[in-house]
């Protein structure tokens, strides 16, 4: 192959992409770009459409494909919906649908199945909090994969349907955003006082992690699932050396947002911890 179609081919395909509504992949991006520094990134964040978690199936099911296709044009072989919502909605359809036939050779995973594996070993009581948007906590992905895994876990679940606009409306810190945030932890509560593990099922939530901590009894564990899935994405990569060999190291992020970048921009750097720039883009 002439030395400039082998670049322009190296340069377009081999990356990781990072699907999210909004914001909340960035918590999981964090957690990929710290244990493999080395791979090449593409962060899609729909912010101009978030939140996802009270929209219907059919419209997650296509405001994500549409991402999904994107960043396989941007030269992504690997995409993870950092999104319970568009894991719990899409990911099925559109790994047994979509995926044979646009792009047969990548894949597509999702959030909820690496963080549900090892959750049942984490409890004491045996009881399992969930909190989650109200499409990730209606669809009761969380309750069919731990009655899979972990048949003898009891499983609590609490929707919290408006802790996503706080956070991209950046208003969680408000008296009133935190008055909604404890009220639902209570109502988690209320179902079940024997809870001792919380997993934060939406990947918005860890941005909440330390108001969360605070408002839980003591003894009681709030995970985020930013580094359950950066360890099932290295056990994957390890199963799966036919993908993993087709991923560059060349240790670069491109950003890509629905709303404007300059809104992207300065609230994403501070969610992910260093500067980002991201560049605005059009789904549909
Ligand atoms: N981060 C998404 C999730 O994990 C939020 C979904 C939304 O936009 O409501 O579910």
């Amino acid at each position: 192959m002439p030395l400039f179609l082998y670049l322009y081919f190296v340069e377009r395909t081999g990356k990781i992409g990072v699907f999210d509504s909004g914001f909340g992949g960035l918590t999981i991006l964090r957690e990929f770009v710290d244990t493999f520094p080395m791979y090449d990134y593409v962060y899609l964040g729909d912010n101009a459409r978030a939140p996802y978690g009270n929209k219907s199936f059919d419209l997650i099911y296509e405001y994500t494909l549409e991402g999904v296709k994107y960043l396989f044009d941007q030269g992504c072989e690997l995409v993870i919906l950092a999104c319970n919502t568009a894991s719990a909605k899409a990911l099925r359809t559109i790994q047994q649908k979509d995926l044979p036939i646009i792009a047969p050779t990548k894949r597509v995973l999702g959030v909820i199945r690496p963080s549900t594996e090892e959750i049942g070993s984490l409890s004491r009581t045996g009881v399992v909090g969930i909190l989650g948007t109200e499409g990730t906590v209606n669809s009761n992905s969380y309750g069919i994969e731990l009655a899979k895994l972990s048949p003898k876990t009891t499983v609590i679940q609490q929707a919290c349907p408006l802790w996503v606009p706080l956070i991209e409306e950046q208003a969680y810190d408000s008296a009133a955003g935190k008055l909604i945030i404890a009220s639902d932890i209570k109502r988690l509560f209320d179902q079940n006082h024997e809870i001792d593990v919380i997993v934060l099922a939406c990947t918005h939530y860890p941005i909440l992690k330390s108001l969360i901590d605070s408002l839980v009894p003591s003894g009681v564990t709030v995970l985020s699932q930013g580094p359950l899935v950066a360890e099932k994405l290295k056990d994957y990569l390890i199963r799966h050396p036919e993908i993993e060999k087709r991923l560059t190291r060349g240790a670069t992020l491109a950003c890509y947002t629905t709303e404007s970048s300059d809104y992207f921009n300065e609230h994403a750097s501070e969610i992910f911890g260093q500067p980002l720039r991201a560049a605005h883009i059009q789904l549909n």
